[in-house]
């Protein structure tokens, strides 16, 4: 579509992000960059994280030769996605432009190893590496293995090197999350594990006498593992926003960058940022990358950096008072048995998909200010069996396009509608069946010490 039909349909709708979107790209592609800033900019104020919107930001302000600031933007953007890989290889980009050789690398080469398509043999020229052969490429490519960066690009620790950990200010700018709180509300459904949330800091934190006389502190730690895209993050947010607690938040590039070698102290630093801004939620999220049971890593810190993180849970180094440690994972199965022993975190609780009644209060949330008034949502829900609240987002972003679509052509607002909503319903495969393939065969056979029990309830295997 041109520009102007463009601009007129912005007009008509200011804040609609799939068209700003694509008006944004169209100024960009016509080198109308003051505009196209503009617009993306008027995006990340309607929806600050949009990733899209920031790499097209990026884009923009990579062509009016910012690069500071576009590399804070992504920066930021990767560490809210860290497997998206066009972000590592933009900021490769940025880094190499801004003459910081090293980390353009390292950066190439995690997006490679996210994507193997995204191999550029000129910016690697560029770079002044010899370009790899697709072979090559392939081996490299193995996720996870964060070993095995491309071509010239691994960061070996050095000798005398300095330890990179550098206090608190740095952590505290890399891992307190300052983004608007959400709570509870921002959840559809699970209920019960707001309830054993609620239960460990809330109410503790509200009414601290009464739990000192059952010798109950607030705090604690708690491990939500289950299907991808069922809001283990979500809730583990909004849980700060509903205590009105600090969040601080480690993700999984965070836990891959301390296998280069800053573990322990930061790992300890993490903890301590978390114990000075209590009440806080620490957040490890996919957990599993920090303590799996993993033998092919090329570093000796596995052992020792899980034994930091129990010995850091477990309260030994210092008291964890007022401060409740979230892990999340979608594969318990890989996680180092001493995680789950008792005593570790004291909760290990399933996050299932969302039943009938939470996948509708989902459709809810994210159909809210949107023209949708008319929606039969029960409807729509009950045609999501097995639907992750992921899944869910995602048959409403379907259904909202189809509706911008028609909009346009109309040249007025088209609510999105029931039928669109199960139609696109009808197109998406539940993502969580895959999920329950896996988990059956651990729940079935290594179901040690009962772990597994809520999986095999909710597939009905047990009583
Ligand atoms: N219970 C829920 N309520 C509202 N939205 C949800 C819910 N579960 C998932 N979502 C949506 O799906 C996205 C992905 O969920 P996330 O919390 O990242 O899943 P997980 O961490 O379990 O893989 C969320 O950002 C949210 O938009
Ligand atoms: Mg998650």
């Amino acid at each position: 579509m041109d520009i102007p039909s463009l601009r007129q349909a912005v007009e008509a709708s200011p804040d609609n992000i799939p068209l700003l979107l694509l008006y944004a790209k169209a100024l960009t592609d016509a080198f109308e960059l003051d505009e196209a800033k503009e617009c993306y900019e008027h995006v990340l104020k309607l929806d600050p994280d949009n990733p899209k919107a920031v790499m097209g930001l990026v884009n923009v302000l990579q062509q009016f030769g910012k690069y500071s600031e576009g590399i804070i933007r992504l920066e930021h953007l990767k560490s809210r996605n860290p497997t998206m890989a066009h972000a590592w290889l933009l900021l490769a980009e940025l880094y190499l432009v801004d003459e910081q050789l090293k980390l353009a690398k390292e950066h190439y080469a995690r997006a490679c190893e996210l994507d193997p398509k995204l191999r550029n043999p000129d910016l690697e020229r560029r770079m002044g590496l010899s370009p790899a052969t697709d072979e090559d490429a392939k081996k490299k490519a193995r996720p996870m293995d964060i070993g095995g960066f491309a071509a010239g690009a691994v960061r070996e620790p050095e000798e005398d090197e300095p330890e990179r950990f550098d206090g608190t200010e740095a952590l505290k700018l890399e891992f307190l999350d300052k983004r608007e709180k959400i709570d509870f509300s921002s959840v559809g459904g699970m209920e019960q594990l707001k309830e054993t949330i609620r239960m460990k800091i809330l109410y503790p934190l509200q009414n601290r006498e009464l739990f000192a006389a059952y010798g109950k502190k607030a705090g604690g730690g708690v491990l939500l593992y289950g299907p991808p895209g069922c809001g283990k993050t979500l809730i583990s947010r909004a849980t700060a926003g509903e205590i009105d607690a600090n969040f601080i938040s480690v993700g999984l590039h965070q836990v891959l960058n301390m296998w280069l070698g800053e573990s322990e102290a930061k790992l300890h630093g993490i903890f301590e940022l978390a114990r000075q801004h209590a009440p806080a939620v620490l957040f490890f999220d996919e957990i599993d990358a920090l303590a799996a049971d993993r033998k092919d890593l090329r570093t000796s810190a596995g052992r020792t950096l899980i034994n930091q993180f129990l010995a850091e849970l477990d309260g030994n180094i210092s008291d964890n008072k007022d401060v409740l440690v979230l892990g999340a994972t979608n594969a318990p199965w890989h996680l180092d048995s001493a995680f789950l022993r008792p005593g570790r975190f004291d909760q290990v609780i399933f996050a299932p998909p969302p039943d009938e009644a939470a996948r509708s209060e989902i459709l809810g949330i994210h159909l809210k200010n949107k023209p949708a008034e008319s929606i039969d949502i029960d409807k729509a829900a009950g045609a999501m069996k097995n639907f992750s609240g992921a899944d869910i987002m995602a048959a409403v972003d379907t259904a909202t396009e189809s509706a911008v679509a028609e909009a346009m052509k109309k040249g007025k607002l088209v609510p999105i509608s029931t039928k669109a909503l199960i139609a696109a319903a009808k197109k998406t495969r539940p993502s969580t069946l895959k999920w329950f393939d896996s988990a059956k065969n651990y729940a079935l056979y290594a179901n040690q010490s009962g772990f597994y029990d809520d999986v095999l309830l909710y597939l009905g295997m047990k009583k």
